[in-house]
């Protein structure tokens, strides 16, 4: 079964055509980054109108690179929600469109479902483009035509897909706009056990690389830095590191940084390239140290042993190798960067696994900013 999969839910417009679930065959993604650097974050008007202009020559493209047409495609998929609503609503109306046009079901999706499911799908190195949108071109919208997808060059297939990740599992949702730490039962099913009570961690991320003038996103640039730092020599806190609960809290740790920054001075700290890394590896090192010390303790808990690690900041190299350290490779499941952050694979894949549970083809969907994780059970889309 082919499912075209669309995912607007934030900055990137994405889709990909999957089959069965986990074969990818085509993840075109046009990313927006250019576009909202200079804001130091995502501009919401900005990212849906870059979606409008973006949307049907991407999924042209998810077609064309996967070698099939749209009489091929067995069904479509969409996330309806969470995310920015502007950006949501034009994937949505673009995934109602095709589905009433095409006669094929409808498959609404929850953004975080589709992260945690990242680690089933099975990708290569051809699957996926990448264009980035530049800051001139939604101004116009003229030049969109030269559309410039470049191949995932060098994505390497993750060494979890060697191993096989089975339910019930713990999932570490980590993004720019989410922390959290799943129980996953099974597609569809999921238990929300540990979440920021303020921040997300990407979030962190992207407000620390602000207060360093480092630009947007902040989590690649930091992440670099990081690796050429001394990770003890600043003692960042780890707020809630002893609560009793599984919760996340980063806000603190951003204060302490802008702390700081404040008392050392931003030019001194950015004249010399050792001290700048050394902030970047101690505020890095905390946050990881509070990421994973709760997914321990869930896993533990759970009495579970195998774990999912997924989202925008699971791209980070020092959180690859210290999670790999801590859990084992065998029971830790990372999929490569394409997977992490935000793409349309994830919910064409996710979407063969419920289309048996949920109502499909509703053409009086409407994307949810707020979308609850367990939508499914809620009524509106039950068989
Ligand atoms: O999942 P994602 O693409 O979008 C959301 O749904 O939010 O995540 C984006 C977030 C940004 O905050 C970005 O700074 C962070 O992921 N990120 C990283 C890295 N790459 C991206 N954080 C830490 N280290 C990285 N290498
Ligand atoms: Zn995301």
């Amino acid at each position: 079964m082919l499912i075209l999969g669309i995912e607007t839910s934030c900055d990137e417009t994405a889709a990909a055509v999957v089959r069965d679930g986990c074969e990818v065959k085509s993840n075109i993604i046009a990313s927006q980054i250019l576009l909202h650097s200079s804001y130091g974050g995502v501009v919401p008007e900005l990212a849906s109108r870059a979606h409008i202009q973006r949307i049907m020559p991407v999924a042209d493209e998810a077609l064309k690179h996967a070698g099939v047409a749209s009489g091929d495609i067995d069904a479509i998929a969409v996330t309806l929600g969470p995310g920015l609503i502007g950006s949501l609503l034009v994937g949505v109306e673009y995934a109602k469109a095709l589905s009433y046009s095409w006669h094929k079901p409808l498959i609404a999706v929850h953004h975080i479902a589709g992260h945690l499911f990242t680690p089933f799908l099975e990708i290569g190195s051809a699957a996926s483009k990448t264009e980035h949108l530049k800051a001139n071109d939604t101004a116009s919208g003229t030049n969109l035509k030269s559309a410039d997808f470049k191949s995932g060059e060098k994505e390497k297939l993750a060494s979890s897909h060697k191993k096989t990740l089975r339910h019930p599992y713990i999932g570490l949702v980590i993004s720019g706009g989410h922390s959290s730490i799943i129980l996953v039962r099974e597609p569809g099913v999921y238990e929300v056990i540990g979440e920021t009570i303020d921040d997300a961690a990407g979030e962190a991320y992207d407000k620390v690389a602000k207060l360093l003038n480092l630009g947007y996103p902040g989590g690649p640039v930091i992440d670099k830095l990081a690796a050429k730092g001394n990770p003890n020599s600043i003692k960042f806190p780890r707020p809630l590191f002893k609560s009793n609960d599984l919760n996340f809290s980063f806000s603190g740790l951003k204060t302490a940084v802008m702390k700081y920054i404040k008392d050392e001075g931003l030019d001194k700290i950015k004249e010399s390239e050792i001290r700048l890394c050394d902030v970047a590896a101690s505020f890095q090192e905390a946050v990881i140290d509070s990421l994973l010390n709760k997914t321990g303790r869930a896993l533990d808990e759970h009495k579970i042993s195998q774990l999912a690690i997924v989202g925008g900041v699971a791209c980070n190299k020092g959180l690859r190798a210290s999670a790999m350290r801590m859990f084992g490779e065998d029971n830790t499941f990372i999929p490569p960067p394409i997977l992490c952050t935000d793409n349309a694979a994830m919910i064409a894949g996710l979407s063969y696994f419920l289309k048996d549970k949920i109502q499909a083809g509703r053409m009086d969907l409407d994307a949810c900013a707020d979308l609850a994780l367990d939508y499914i059970n809620l009524g509106i889309f039950s068989k």
